[in-house]
């Protein structure tokens, strides 16, 4: 693929593209976002992933999860309100954007949700349960995934260290295979656009490196594509700030002490250097 149209996503590109609002607002502005996350066993990635979007400025959350899951997820973020035993064929067109998979096991019954997910006019972001190979059809509404380098790795059949040397020539190759944006984590993540275009994220270390910090730029992205104009810009700013967190996060803490819910608070704090 061509690198021509790639580079890295500065601080400037994300001034240059933050959302300003002057006019008159309702929560409407700023996206109806459903979120299908969560489990009996992993209720937290759930809570993760609602508190990325709700605090990355998501209008409205409603998160189609399981009742118990809903009762540890509900006094993280109060704001979302619920849905269960969610139907494919029900699911509502008026939503925004969809982010499928935190905390959820692969079953057939999930990949049928996400085939008729993929037919509606809807934004759909896939992550960690929601990621699969499958043919992706045309769509006009943006399709993300966001895998790290070993669910790239299952959904390519190459080996992590191939991925891993070859990250932005394998995510775009991708990317234009299957008309999607590929977001590839992990140190460096790799945005490639299903154009051939794509940029490369420096924001980010190892303080990232547990469990649950990938739920919550799920969320992030989810709201993000909300307030923003352009989906690119969306979606390299989640992933820019998700970064950015961190990084202010080890100026004065250690970096095995950052866990993923700390973003409730590091996000207002690392944002307001961009509003
Ligand atoms: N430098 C910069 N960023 C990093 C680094 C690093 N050294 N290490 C991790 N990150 C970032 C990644 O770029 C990504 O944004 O942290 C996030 C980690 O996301 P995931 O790997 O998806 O981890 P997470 O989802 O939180 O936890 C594991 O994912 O494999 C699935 O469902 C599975 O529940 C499991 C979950
Ligand atoms: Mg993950």
């Amino acid at each position: 693929p061509q690198t021509s149209g790639w580079r890295v996503w500065t601080s400037d590109d994300v001034r240059n593209t933050w959302p300003k609002y002057t006019g008159n607002t309702h929560k409407g502005t700023f996206g109806n976002n459903l979120l299908i996350a969560g489990s009996d066993e992993m209720p937290g990635s759930a809570a993760l992933a609602a508190i990325g979007a709700l605090r990355f400025g998501t209008g409205k959350l409603t998160v189609a999860t399981t009742k118990h899951a809903s009762t540890i997820i509900g006094p993280l973020a109060p704001e979302a309100t619920f849905t269960f035993n969610l139907k494919t064929d029900e699911i509502p067109n008026h939503y925004l954007s969809v982010a499928v998979g935190p905390g959820l096991n692969p079953n057939d019954e999930l990949e049928i949700l996400i085939e008729n997910l993929l037919k509606q006019p809807v934004s759909i972001i896939l992550d960690a349960g929601a990621l699969k190979q499958r043919e992706y059809i045309k769509r006009n509404a943006a399709t993300i995934i966001t895998p790290h380098p070993g669910e790239f790795s299952r959904l390519t059949g190459k080996s992590s260290a191939d991925i891993q040397q070859n990250r932005i020539s394998l995510a775009s190759q991708y990317a234009i295979e299957n008309g999607i944006t590929v977001v590839l984590k992990g140190q460096y993540t790799v945005i490639a656009f299903p154009d051939g275009t794509g940029v490369v994220n420096k924001t980010g270390n190892r303080a990232l490196s547990k469990g649950g910090t990938g739920d919550t730029l799920t969320g992030m992205i989810l709201a993000s594509i909300g307030t923003h104009r352009n989906v690119k810009a969306a979606i390299a700013n989640a992933v820019f700030i998700h970064g950015a967190c961190a990084d202010h996060w080890i100026k004065d803490r250690g970096d095995q002490t950052l866990s993923a819910h700390d973003f409730d608070q590091l996000l207002p704090e690392i944002c307001s250097h961009f509003s």
